[in-house]
């Protein structure tokens, strides 16, 4: 069975939906960030703040080479994976790319007031939030699928998932 891959900007549901959907389905799930941490030894504040998002990138692309030979796992990718397109290829060689999209309102909700996430870290997060997402878009619709997760619960994002992969 091909990889299902989750996708999608900060806050738009990624991690909670493709552990769900891994249980769901029985399959193996990866946090692509996760992965980056455990090899670092440190959390993504602190690979941007002591190396650089370089070198962040430099890691998400190593974790996302070793990955993409594997089939059958559902994997959920930071927000910024897809846009190294050697990155995207990778993915898409053995997965089905699914995109989650959200209102600008409610990535800003979701994402809260905390400084976890360094590129959306400034004080007018909101504005940030706008600005990375024009960036984004062309690439994110490259994906084969696109699920808007606006007001929707984890539980109705999985149900349209499993429409789509089963
Ligand atoms: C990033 C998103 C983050 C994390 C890093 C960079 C991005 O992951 O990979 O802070 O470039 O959009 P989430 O999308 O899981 O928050």
């Amino acid at each position: 069975m091909k990889n299902i891959v989750i996708t999608g900007f900060m806050g738009t549901g990624k991690t909670s939906v493709g552990r769900r959907l891994a249980k769901e389905l029985n399959l193996k799930f990866i946090d692509t960030d996760d992965l980056i941490e455990k090899k670092a030894g440190i959390n993504i504040h602190e690979i941007f703040a002591k190396f650089g998002e370089g070198y962040f990138r430099l890691l998400e692309s190593k974790v996302i080479h070793d990955i993409s030979s594997h089939t059958g796992m559902v994997i959920a990718t930071g927000g910024g994976a897809i846009v190294n397109p050697l990155n995207f290829e990778a993915l898409k060689k053995n997965g089905t790319i699914i995109c989650l999209t959200a209102s600008i309102d409610a990535i800003f909700s979701r994402v809260g007031k905390g400084d976890e996430r360094p590129l959306i870290s400034q004080d007018d997060k909101r504005e940030a939030i706008s600005a990375l997402l024009k960036v984004r878009e062309p690439f994110y619709k490259k994906a084969d699928f696109t699920i808007d997760t606006t007001a929707k619960s984890i539980g109705d994002v999985v149900k349209e998932l499993l429409k789509i992969v089963r």
